[in-house]
């Protein structure tokens, strides 16, 4: 089989990593890649935006399965794009793509399948919003909708913090939307659920690092760390999340003529042993993906090909009792502005096995050297029979590696620990 993975990140080079062990899969190409996936396969320049250009290079290549990591070409139909060309492939339509690009859109599905989050309301003017916020007082929490997209997330724990949100969303924006939520206490995790349409398979439970710094301090990042399984996330919370939260949203998609086709990231905040839904994203998570793929290796590939074949009702997954965490190096000043260039050296000193693997994100190679062109540029991941050894293998392979231009954070694990 012919495979073909669209992205660049940690993410995609763990997917290509577990694909590539699959003794199904005969040629692998990542696009547009990075410098470590392009150390294990054939990485191709190629706007992943672009639904013709990749049909073509799909063409052109004898691709059988296109596996789609991030959420920007699913949100714009890439999906569509190839399956109306006749491609095989992994990622949810922009119909369904919506339950990550819309958080109203989620919304008002969770209301219709009556799965647990938070109450919510959606304003299309500031003043209105305005009033709202100050009627229902702080805690709570600001997140743009729509157009307004990319101004991101506000957990506010006073009543200025939402003010100064909703002045900065709506202030010389025109067409911005906010979705204000009830705040809600508890601990995150992340759960990973396959549905075909019909049949819904779970591949696995994380917990993330949103902040940059040690202690849960600082900007909030898009993830410095993962480990694999997370605790919280015991058989009852799970089962409860399947019952109360994926399953009959899976069935109102369904329903509404848009069933979700692909992998379901399904944020959970727990509190008391109840999980309420924080927000769905419609692919793996970066570096949730990396633990994830480590600990399932090469079984991914039949799984995510009976997931866009429609046979997930036929598949097992095959746990061994291990855990995984992944580090991530960052260069300094993410997530602010970020110096490229500067040279990472001692990677090659280090074992890449079943348990031990640096995942590149933001790499490329110069003249021989990797260098870091990203903001998040390494996950270095490590598996063993315990989160303790696991969160040990990662640092200590950490240390092997010389670059003064990143940073890391030392605290990986440290809730589950
Ligand atoms: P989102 O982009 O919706 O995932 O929000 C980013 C982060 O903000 C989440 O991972 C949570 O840590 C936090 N968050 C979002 N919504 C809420 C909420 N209703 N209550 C408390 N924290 C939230
Ligand atoms: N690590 C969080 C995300 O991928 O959205």
């Amino acid at each position: 089989m012919n495979i073909l993975i669209l992205g660049s990140g940690g993410r995609e080079h763990s997917l290509a990593w577990a694909i590539q062990q699959n003794p199904k899969c005969d040629k692998l190409i990542v696009a547009p890649g990075n410098a470590g996936i392009a150390q294990m396969c054939e990485c191709a320049k190629l706007d992943i935006l672009d639904g013709d250009a990749v049909c073509s290079f799909a063409s052109d290549h004898a691709i059988d399965f296109v596996v789609v990591g991030p959420e920007d070409p699913l949100a714009r139909g890439i999906a569509d794009h190839l399956r109306q060309a006749g491609f095989l492939v992994f990622g949810p339509s922009q119909a369904a793509a919506k339950l990550e690009a819309s958080k109203s859109f989620t919304k008002d599905i969770c209301d219709a399948a009556g799965a647990p989050t938070a109450s919510y309301a959606h304003f299309i003017d500031g003043e209105a919003a305005m009033a709202y916020i100050r009627a229902q007082g702080a805690p709570i929490v600001v997140k743009a909708d729509g157009l307004a997209a990319g101004k991101g997330v506000t957990v506010a724990m006073t009543l200025p913090e939402a003010e100064a949100a909703i002045t900065d969303m709506f202030e010389g924006t025109t067409g911005a939307e906010v979705v204000i939520e009830e705040f809600m206490e508890g601990e995150e995790a992340s759960f990973f659920v396959l549905c075909d349409g019909e049949t819904i398979l779970p591949v696995g439970t994380a917990q993330d690092h949103k902040r940059a710094f040690d202690g849960d301090e600082g900007p909030n990042t898009g993830g410095m760390g993962a480990y694999s399984p997370a605790p919280v996330m015991t058989d009852a919370v799970t089962q409860k999340a399947l019952d109360q939260i994926v399953a009959p949203t899976m069935a109102e998609m369904k329903k509404r003529g848009t069933p979700f086709e692909g992998v379901l990231f399904v944020g959970l905040m727990i509190k008391d042993g109840q999980p309420k839904l924080v927000e769905y994203n419609v692919r793996f998570g970066d570096p949730e993906c990396q633990c994830l793929m480590m600990r399932l290796g090469g079984q991914i590939l039949d799984l995510l090909q009976a997931c866009a074949e429609h046979r997930l009702d036929e598949m097992t997954v095959n746990w061994a009792d291990d855990h995984t965490l992944t580090v991530i190096m960052a260069a300094n000043g993410y997530p602010g502005a970020y110096t490229k260039g500067s040279v990472i050296e001692g990677l090659g000193t280090l074992p890449e096995d079943s348990k031990n693997m640096v995942f590149h994100a933001g790499t490329t190679a110069v003249a021989g050297q990797i260098t870091a062109t990203g903001g998040r540029v390494l996950a270095v991941t490590a598996r063993a029979d315990s989160l303790t050894q696991a969160r040990d293998g990662a640092y200590a392979n950490i240390k092997a590696i010389t670059w003064p231009g990143g940073f890391y954070r030392k605290d990986i694990g440290w809730r589950a620990l």
